[in-house]
């Protein structure tokens, strides 16, 4: 019996498993999700009918093919190899359908329930229970919206992924990760699917679906001497929302740095890619305030990433982006004393002044950039055509954020802008209040995030604070910001700082820390635009548009999150000088690529060959040059 039980524990381990638990002491308990982990004890255990599949060596490379592998395929998992994978998961592997299929003809049509869908499509809200559903539909393919927004003619499964472990414990990621390496399917990672440029999605992948860890755990005194932290700290689940840290911080006193947009997952892609926040200017990225993750690796290991072990992944996982080092469970971030905090949010348009005194106002704004970043506060304001057939434009501050400041703080702070704002005869109510805590300014001041239009693309830059320092490069920077707006473009900005406290040494974007003013702006086209005419706007938004915003800020970059996906250069765009290092560190730990997200670190050897060409998740991932 004992070589039989040593030969299958071989195969499993080579097909499923093989990840042994990390044995090294830790200053952090495990969650008791998180004990739920492949061991090499549980191998033996395993059932036997490990389908048709060969068993592999970990690390060998036969799946060496143009592509991932795809349905119709002859190594494409057989029907008892997504059983196995269903069983290996405790029954959490999905095959879920899009949520709009009761709106198309078909076993799931339901006139009702598709008229209540449509009615609330662009709630965020209403897609987070859904495992593929991702806010980007563009970057879906539109292959399943409801008929009221977009006509996809029929419902098809597109860009979405085919199956998900809807996972809750690193053994359900670990089954994933080990499945899809070994068989060579394409995989993903979705938390929200919130990421602009629709990184959670892939036509035929199997995702992993990190939704529900939600454990939040409060740690009075963290110990880091490496790190050099002594404080208070949160342990949370990577699929904690930025609703749910808020409130659990505010709880025990404290704030932790997250999102402004309150469903944002920001312990999933948000903190790995950087991530911007409301308090910024006090305490940098979110990125920056990482203690340490636990992630499961391509490999299908569960460790620890922190500053002492694996931390050159620990300093990847910093800013690198998401689903390309591994899958965090969970991440480990400093808390901070919650303070008071001042808002302010109001509009004003053309409807009441004329289009030059308009902008006189709004570029009165932009010479208050940099001392309202140095005072440690954020804006996040929009200047959008809101009626372009009348011609209208309007301003809206959404709003103006001082953490730790009194009212009469505040004012003195905006009072010299507000001055100008009268002085120009420009109508506005400030509405200023104050909070006794950040929790419920936060909560009462920001937008709901809406799920992005169907004919609609973003682009962004991170305008440094050398554009406004000098009067001449100020007056270029807000010329061609109001050039945007002029084109019919919406623009969202942020006036923040990024500074980095401690800790600078981490994989986010060096662009940030130059940022004055991080401006997005969107292009959109007609409903019924052709393939060709949709192309033909897109090359001109990413070679026209942000093409004039790249050349008033030589050297900067573009925010990974929030981007375009046809960035040109990404690699300085997103990365920067970290790049080259970054790339090194993808290499050994994924050097066979089973993770890959567009944009991403080591991304550029594979591309997705979309059915209509554009760039979306439509499509088959094959490497881009044949023969390697
Ligand atoms: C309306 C709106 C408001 C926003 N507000 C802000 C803001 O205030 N500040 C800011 O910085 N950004 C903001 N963002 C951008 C946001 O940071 C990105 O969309 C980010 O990617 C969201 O991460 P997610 O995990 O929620 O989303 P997802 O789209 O699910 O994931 C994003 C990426 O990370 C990967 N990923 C997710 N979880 C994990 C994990 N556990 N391990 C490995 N990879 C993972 C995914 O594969 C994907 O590539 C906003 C976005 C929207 C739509
Ligand atoms: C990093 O994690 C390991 C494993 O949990 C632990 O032993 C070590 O003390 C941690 N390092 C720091 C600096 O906290
Ligand atoms: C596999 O399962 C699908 C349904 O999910 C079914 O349509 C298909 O016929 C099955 N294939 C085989 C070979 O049994
Ligand atoms: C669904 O639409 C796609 C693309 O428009 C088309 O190729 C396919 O044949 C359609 N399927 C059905 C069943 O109508
Ligand atoms: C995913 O798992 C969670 C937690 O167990 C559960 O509440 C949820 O209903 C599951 N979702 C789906 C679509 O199965
Ligand atoms: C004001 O600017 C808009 C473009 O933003 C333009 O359409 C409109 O014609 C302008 N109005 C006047 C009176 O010049
Ligand atoms: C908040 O403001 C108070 C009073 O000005 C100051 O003493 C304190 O240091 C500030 N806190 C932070 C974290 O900056
Ligand atoms: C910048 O623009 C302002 C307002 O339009 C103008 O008064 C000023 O002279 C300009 N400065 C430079 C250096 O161009
Ligand atoms: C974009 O699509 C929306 C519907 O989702 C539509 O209302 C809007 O008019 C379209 N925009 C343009 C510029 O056609
Ligand atoms: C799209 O619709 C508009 C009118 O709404 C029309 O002028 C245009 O020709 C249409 N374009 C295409 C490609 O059908």
């Amino acid at each position: 019996m004992a070589p039989y039980a040593a030969l299958w524990g071989g195969i499993l381990a080579a097909l499923l498993a093989l990840p042994v638990a990390t044995t090294s002491p830790r200053t952090l308990p495990l969650s008791e999700s998180e004990k739920i982990q492949l061991i090499q004890d549980q191998l033996s255990n395993l059932p036997i009918s490990v389908s048709k599949l060969s068993p592999l060596p970990v690390g060998s490379k036969r799946h060496g093919g143009r592509c991932k592998v795809y349905p119709g395929d002859a190594d494409w998992p057989s029907n008892e190899s997504w059983a196995e994978l269903n069983d290996n998961t405790d029954g959490r592997l999905l095959k879920p359908r899009p949520q709009a299929a009761v709106c198309y003809e078909g076993p799931e049509y339901n006139a009702e329930a598709c008229a209540e869908m449509s009615a609330d499509w662009t709630n965020s809200y209403m897609h987070l229970d859904g495992p593929i559903e991702m806010l980007s539909p563009v970057y879906q393919g539109l292959t399943c919206v409801p008929p009221s927004i977009y006509d996809s003619g029929n419902c098809t499964q597109g860009g979405f992924p085919m199956y998900v472990v809807n996972a809750t414990s690193p053994r359900h990621v670990q089954a994933g990760v080990n499945f899809a390496r070994n068989t060579g399917i394409r995989l993903v990672v979705k938390n929200t699917g919130h990421d602009f440029l629709g990184k959670s999605g892939g036509a035929s992948s199997l995702s992993i679906w990190t939704h529900y860890f939600k454990d939040i755990s409060y740690i009075p005194e963290y110990v880091d001497e490496v790190g050099g932290y002594l404080g208070p700290a949160f342990k949370c689940g990577s699929g904690v929302q930025a609703f749910e840290i808020y409130k659990a911080a505010s709880k025990k006193g404290r704030v932790v740095v997250g999102g402004e947009g309150e469903t944002v997952g920001v312990m999933g892609g948000y903190i790995q890619g950087g991530g911007h926040s409301p308090l910024s200017s006090m305490y940098g990225t979110g990125a920056d305030n990482v203690l340490a993750f636990e992630v499961v690796t391509p490999d299908g290991q569960f460790v620890t990433a922190n500053f002492t072990h694996n931390s050159d992944l620990f300093w990847a996982l910093r800013g690198g982006g998401g689903s390309t080092f591994g899958v965090a469970t969970s991440v480990t971030v400093k808390a901070f004393l919650d303070f008071p905090t001042t808002v302010s949010r109001f509009t004003f348009s053309t409807a009441d002044v004329t289009n030059e005194t308009f902008w006189a106002g709004v570029r009165t704004y932009f010479d208050y950039f940099i001392t309202n970043a140095d005072a440690g506060t954020y804006s996040y304001f929009r200047i959008l055509p809101s009626d372009p057939e009348a011609g209208q434009v309007t301003f809206r501050m959404v709003p103006f954020l001082a953490p730790n400041k009194t009212l009469e703080e505040t004012h003195a702070i905006l009072d010299p802008w507000f001055a100008r704002l009268n002085d120009l005869g420009i109508v506005f109510d400030p509405h200023i209040k104050h909070y006794d805590s950040f929790y419920p300014a936060w909560d009462e001041s920001f937008p709901l995030e809406a799920v992005q239009q169907v004919n609609v693309s973003s682009g962004s830059r991170l305008f440094p604070r050398a554009n406004f320092a000098d009067e001449g490069l100020l007056n270029k920077t807000f010329d061609e910001i109001r050039k945007s707006v002029e084109t019919n473009h919406v623009v969202l900005a942020f006036n923040m700082k990024m500074i980095s406290p401690d800790n600078r040494d981490n994989a986010v974007n060096p662009a940030w820390r130059q940022n004055v003013l991080f401006a997005i702006q969107s292009v959109r086209w007609s409903l019924n635009a052709t393939v060709e005419e949709i192309w033909e706007t897109r090359r001109g938004f990413t070679f026209g548009d942000m093409q004039r915003w790249r050349d008033i800020s030589p050297g900067a970059g573009s925010y990974l999150a929030e981007a375009d996906r046809l960035e040109p250069n990404f690699q300085q765009a997103f990365f920067g000088d970290k790049y080259p290092r970054l790339l090194e560190i993808k290499k050994k730990y994924d050097p066979e690529d089973v993770f890959w997200v567009a944009t991403g670190v080591g991304s550029e050897g594979w591309q997705v060959e979309s059915v209509d060409t554009l760039p979306n998740e439509n499509g088959r991932l094959c490497r881009v040059e044949e023969g390697i």
